[in-house]
C-alpha cells in the first residue's frame, strides 16, 4: 500500500545515503544514519492488491476455482462482523478459509458500524453507513501488508456494498491499490438450481427486487425474484401467483417450498417463523410468477 506523496526518494541528496568504509578489496562496511522509525508496512509496496471474492451463498462446494486461486494469494482477509446471531455465516467463511486459503494468513475482523434500520431518509442513512464502513476498511488495509482479500457472500454485484466501499477508499486518495473482483454463485442461482427451474418464461426478462419494494410497488407481469424480505411481502400478491421459496440455501437447514401463494403462502409464513425462532436468524429468497 502506498500512502500517496509518501514515497521514499531513492535518488535523494547524497548526505542522506549511508556512508561506506572500505574494509577490504571489495568489502564495505555500511555506516547507517541514526535509526529512524521504520515506515509503516503499508508503504513498502508501491501497488498493493486487493481481491473482492464472491464465495457463493452458503455451500462451500460452490466456491469457484477462480475464487480458490485468489484465496491462495491473500495474506490478510478483512471480515465485516455481522453480529453473533449469524455465527453460521461466519463459520461458513471460516470453513472456506480453512480449506482453501494459504497458510499463514491473517484474518482482520472489522466491526460493522451500527445504523438506523428504520430511517426517515433511507438513502442518506445507507450512504453514511457506507462511508463509515469504508473508513474502517481503509484503516484495516493500511494496517496490514501483502495482498488483501474480502470474502463476499454470494456475488459482490448483487445487494452487497463491498465494491462501493472499495471505490470510496480509492476516491479518498489516501491509499492506492489495484483490485480484482471474483464472481460468486448468487442466492438467486442457488434458488433456481435447488428448485430445478429456469427463472423466467421463454425469452422473458426477470426482475430482482426487495421485499420492501414488492410491497410498495406490487408485482409486475413477468417473473420476479425477491430478496431481503423480513416480513413475507409475498402475502400481498394475488393468490394464484406461483412461488418458489428457499431458506438457508446450501446449508444444513435448507428448506424449499413451492406452490400457489393462495395454497401454500400461510405454510411458508408459519415455517419461516418456526425456523427463525429455532435458529435466531433466517435468510430466504423466492421467485414469484403471475398466473398466465
Ligand atoms: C445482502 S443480500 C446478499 C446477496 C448476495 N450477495 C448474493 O449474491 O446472493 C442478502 C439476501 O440474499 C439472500 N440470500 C443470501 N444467501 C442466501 C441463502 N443461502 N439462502 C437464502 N437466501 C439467501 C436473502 O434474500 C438475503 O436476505
Amino acid at each position: 500500500m502506498t500512502a500517496r506523496g509518501a514515497h521514499d526518494n531513492a535518488s535523494g541528496p547524497a548526505q542522506q545515503r549511508p556512508a561506506r568504509d572500505q574494509v577490504g578489496r571489495h568489502e564495505y562496511r555500511v555506516r547507517m544514519p541514526p535509526a529512524r522509525p521504520p515506515p509503516p508496512a503499508c508503504q513498502a509496496d508501491p501497488m498493493r492488491k486487493l481481491y473482492v471474492i464472491g464465495i457463493g451463498a452458503g455451500d462451500p462446494d460452490q466456491v469457484t476455482m477462480a475464487a480458490v486461486k485468489a484465496l491462495r494469494e491473500v495474506d490478510a482477509f478483512f471480515v465485516m462482523g455481522k453480529g453473533a446471531e449469524k455465527q453460521q455465516l461466519v463459520d461458513v467463511r471460516a470453513a472456506i478459509l480453512d480449506e482453501h486459503a494459504a497458510a499463514p494468513h491473517r484474518i482482520v475482523e472489522i466491526p460493522d458500524p451500527p445504523r438506523d434500520r428504520t430511517p426517515a431518509d433511507y438513502n442518506a442513512t445507507v450512504l453514511d453507513w457506507h462511508e463509515r464502513r469504508s473508513l474502517l476498511l481503509e484503516e484495516a488495509f493500511a494496517g496490514t501488508e501483502g495482498v488483501g482479500g474480502i470474502l463476499v457472500w454470494g456475488d459482490p454485484a448483487l445487494y452487497d456494498s463491498t465494491l462501493r466501499m472499495v471505490e470510496r477508499v480509492l476516491a479518498r486518495g489516501t491509499l492506492t491499490f489495484d483490485y480484482t473482483v471474483i464472481p460468486g454463485v448468487t442466492s438467486v442461482h442457488a434458488l433456481a438450481a435447488r428448485h430445478r427451474i429456469v427463472l423466467h418464461r421463454i425469452g422473458e426478462p426477470v426482475h430482482i427486487t426487495t421485499g420492501r419494494r414488492l410491497r410498495d410497488e406490487g408485482l409486475g407481469t413477468g417473473s420476479t425474484v425477491v430478496m431481503l424480505d423480513a416480513d413475507c411481502a409475498f402475502t400481498s400478491v394475488p393468490g394464484d401467483t406461483y412461488i418458489w421459496w428457499g431458506a438457508y440455501l446450501g446449508m444444513p437447514d435448507e428448506t424449499l417450498i413451492h406452490g400457489r401463494v393462495g395454497d401454500i403462502g400461510a405454510e411458508i409464513v408459519r415455517r419461516r417463523a418456526e425456523l427463525r425462532a429455532h435458529k435466531g436468524w433466517i435468510m430466504d429468497i423466492y421467485l414469484l410468477r403471475p398466473a398466465e
